[in-house]
């Protein structure tokens, strides 16, 4: 007994000790490697360049220099080059150096790779963490059976301005729903962990407040207190250092008359420092030379000081960290260490990704052909997008069409899109045309051999052009219901596609008046990646759908819902303002010292004199083919103290004719503070499938936790009082009960 006890313990300790060890080995060989670095080897591994077929942003890479200089390693990575044989081929060059230290490709992989999903706003009305995460894991094993290591995603901006095109690739205005999107896609990324072929590394973007730019104007200022940017902006990016995100990357922004890139306190202070983590920073692209035109640096020279200074540690594209830091190493301004760890936290970054055993591990044509268009990632696409859409309007359940229908006309200047549908963070192939479905494809496939769909484009979707209006008033009259698909082209959201005017684009509008003109029943989807102003259209027309961008199966899951296989249970993630001078507009929002009664009350109280108060559309807002009613709301108590957990309960009953999914949301609102409080805070969501005639109870449980805040000197606590909780269908449509939790 005695010797099988001391093999347990020596072979625990073993283990323990192998563990300890294999950990300090990647320690240890970091630190055997930048002994034998030259300073310019050093500073290389925190130099970035971009590919030269595929650009994400103004080109500054001459391709001929960089190829040099990767074979001198004085390049620690590249992005936008993918695929097996071509990150063979620049590995192969990365080896020819001195020391042989393999590169790190990068990518945008951010709403699918080569099967391409929702845009994430779409996903994000999902409110389904599993099927995002899912995604996510899927956009790993595909892009790194292409070669490619990290990805630049997930982008957990929170963002309160549609005018922002950036809003299409965040989860939307609300920091709790914004933070759990970004930690399931963190997990879906990274997956087993880094190491596994199939995990690729995170990075959480962009760092930080971003979504803030004064005007909804990309690229724009930020100017907020402390206490706002922790309240709101900064959460999921300390959630998602906590959960081990692989890297970070900042933002253009300045950020209170700082940029990002040179933010010794939130790169510094705060990311390193008190959330002490270990991986490392990338620069947006450019924004180190940047800092020049914003007025913060002198020159390219002042600029790398001032971004190593700040914790920056890579340098995408503005080609300034090789060309200064080795001379203000030498003059004395910058310290080595700094360099060492930047390096540091790059190399740990390569080892713990398997590089070193194996620098084409991930580049692999066998894996490759395996992963290009995988039939069962192909299947998960076309469920995600039928759960992104989310059912605005159904007047007298116009909606679910029969597939026996005689003649249906498609109308409008997206049905016979194909790339459209990838959205705008998408990597073109060669085959795109081919292996999209369009909408007039999926409504094809689904409805009745002997039914007739019509097509007509109808308009553009940017100009005056009426002269296809005819043909289309013509086609709709041929038809027993038109299908009408508007909304902005995928190129109009996305990166510096902020908008002033966020209505539909060129004539859309004019469009669906004369089609409605003909009295025939309308449905309009809604093609976008962000709220969109189309008040005629949701006053007009009986049942209007937001379709998003879905991705590579975006014609069959439109069809699938508008076919009822599927019940549309989607949720907004943002709130849809009526029009733009109403932006921003958002669920929480502090109650004033003169709020408005109702949706009408214009009397010196906080409103506009010329607009309803609401919003067109609810944060939280979404309708299915059913209906469900909400009954039995209990809280296990109306008086609680200090440590004790709030049971809330509520019953969901399915009262119509079809099966459907019901995201249920928790709210709060805490009455009194030591600052003012939302009038309502998300901090809670089930998404539950509830079938025709069942009930079900949905519990939440409810902490001291849930109630923390930051106050004026950034004590991020608790305070004792009245509290509002409420459960419901949407952040507009809730029951409340009133409880009172002293400390
Ligand atoms: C772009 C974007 C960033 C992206 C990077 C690389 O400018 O701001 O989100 O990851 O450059 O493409």
């Amino acid at each position: 007994m005695k010797k099988k006890c001391l093999l347990v313990l020596f072979s625990a300790l073993g283990i323990g000790a192998y563990a300890q060890k294999s950990q300090k080995t990647i320690d240890q060989k970091v630190s055997e490697l930048l002994s034998k670095m030259t300073l310019e080897e050093k500073v290389g591994q925190l130099v970035q360049y971009s590919g030269f077929e595929y650009a994400t942003g103004p080109q500054n890479s001459n391709s001929a220099t960089v190829l040099e200089e990767i074979k001198k390693g004085k390049v620690g990575s590249m992005l936008n080059v993918f695929g097996a044989q071509e990150t063979i081929a620049f590995q192969k060059l990365a080896l020819q150096s001195r020391l042989k230290i393999p590169l790190l490709f990068g990518q945008d992989v951010v709403h699918g790779y080569r099967t391409t999903f929702p845009v994430n706003l779409g996903q994000a009305a999902s409110w389904d963490l599993g099927l995002i995460e899912k995604s996510e894991r899927i956009a790993a094993t595909e892009a790194s059976a292409y070669g490619i290591h990290w990805t630049f995603a997930p982008m957990v901006d929170i963002g309160r301005d549609p005018r922002w095109g950036r809003v299409m690739e965040g989860s939307g205005e609300d920091t709790y729903l914004g933070t759990h999107i970004g930690l399931a896609r963190i997990r879906g990324f990274q997956g087993k962990g880094l190491g596994n072929l199939d995990a690729i590394m995170a990075c959480a973007k962009h760092f930080a407040a971003y979504g803030a730019a004064v005007g909804g104007r990309d690229y724009n200022s930020v100017d907020m207190s402390l206490r706002q940017l922790y309240e709101t902006y900064l959460p999921p990016f300390k959630a998602a250092a906590e959960a081990g995100v692989a890297t970070f990357m900042n933002s253009f922004n300045d950020i209170n008359g700082i940029p990002a890139t040179a933010n010794q306190y939130i790169q510094r202070e705060l990311l390193k420092g008190k959330w002490n983590y270990q991986g490392f920073v990338v620069s947006d692209w450019g924004s180190i030379g940047e800092m020049v035109p914003h007025g913060y640096a002198k020159d390219s020279k002042e600029a790398a000081e001032k971004a190593i200074l700040a914790g920056s540690d890579m340098d995408m594209e503005s080609r300034s960290y090789m060309a200064a830091l080795p001379q203000l190493v030498q003059e004395g301004k910058v310290d080595i260490k700094l360099i060492d760890d930047a390096a540091r936290r790059i190399l740990i970054k390569k080892f713990e990704m398997g590089l070193f055993d194996d620098p084409f591990r991930f580049s692999s044509d066998k894996r490759q052909k395996e992963q290009t268009n995988n039939p069962e990632n192909r299947k998960f696409g076309r469920e995600f997008g039928a759960k992104s859409i989310v059912l605005l309007k159904n007047q007298n359940n116009l909606l679910p069409i029969s597939r026996s229908t005689k003649t249906v006309a498609l109308i409008g200047p997206f049905g016979k899109e194909t790339v459209a549908n990838h959205g705008f963070w998408s990597i073109s192939f060669k085959d795109d045309n081919q292996r999209i479905i369009t909408q007039y494809e999926g409504i094809k496939n689904q409805l009745d051999k002997n039914s007739t769909l019509l097509y007509a484009k109808g308009c553009n979707v940017d100009d005056q052009d009426k002269s296809m209006f005819a043909e289309a008033v013509e086609t709709a009259k041929k038809a027993d219901i038109v299908i009408m698909t508007l909304g902005e082209g995928p190129a109009m959201s996305g990166e510096a596609k902020s908008r002033s005017n966020i209505h539909f684009s060129g004539v859309q509008e004019d469009l669906l008046k004369e089609i409605a003109k003909t009295g025939k029943p309308i449905v309009l989807m809604v093609n976008a990646g962000r709220p969109l102003v189309f008040n005629w259209a949701a006053d007009h027309i009986p049942a209007i759908m937001y379709t998003w961008w879905l991705g590579t199966e975006a014609g069959n899951s439109i069809a699938d819902v508008l076919f009822g296989t599927v019940n549309p249970g989607g949720k907004l993630p943002m709130s849809f303002p009526r029009t733009e001078g109403q932006i921003p507009i958002y669920y929480n929002h502090y109650n004033t010292g003169r709020p408005a009664k109702n949706n009408t009350d214009r009397n010196y109280v906080s409103a506009y004199i010329d607009l309803d108060n609401d919003p067109k559309y609810p944060f939280g807002y979404g309708l299915s083919y059913t209906q469900f009613k909400y009954s039995d709301f209990t809280v296990s108590s109306s008086n609680l103290k200090g440590n004790q957990t709030l049971d809330v309960n509520v019953k969901v009953s399915n009262m119509g004719k079809y099966d459907g999914e019901e995201v249920v949301q928790l709210y709060i609102r805490d009455l009194v503070g030591k600052v003012v409080r939302p009038v309502k805070e998300l901090k809670g969501f089930k998404k539950v499938m509830i079938k025709k005639g069942e009930t079900q109870t949905i519990n939440f449980k409810l902490t001291p936790e849930d109630l923390k805040f930051y106050d004026d000197e950034l004590n991020y606590d608790w305070e004792g009082g009245e509290f509002d909780i409420m459960v419901g269908t949407s952040s507009q449509e809730v029951q409340t009960k009133r409880i009172n939790w002293i400390k």
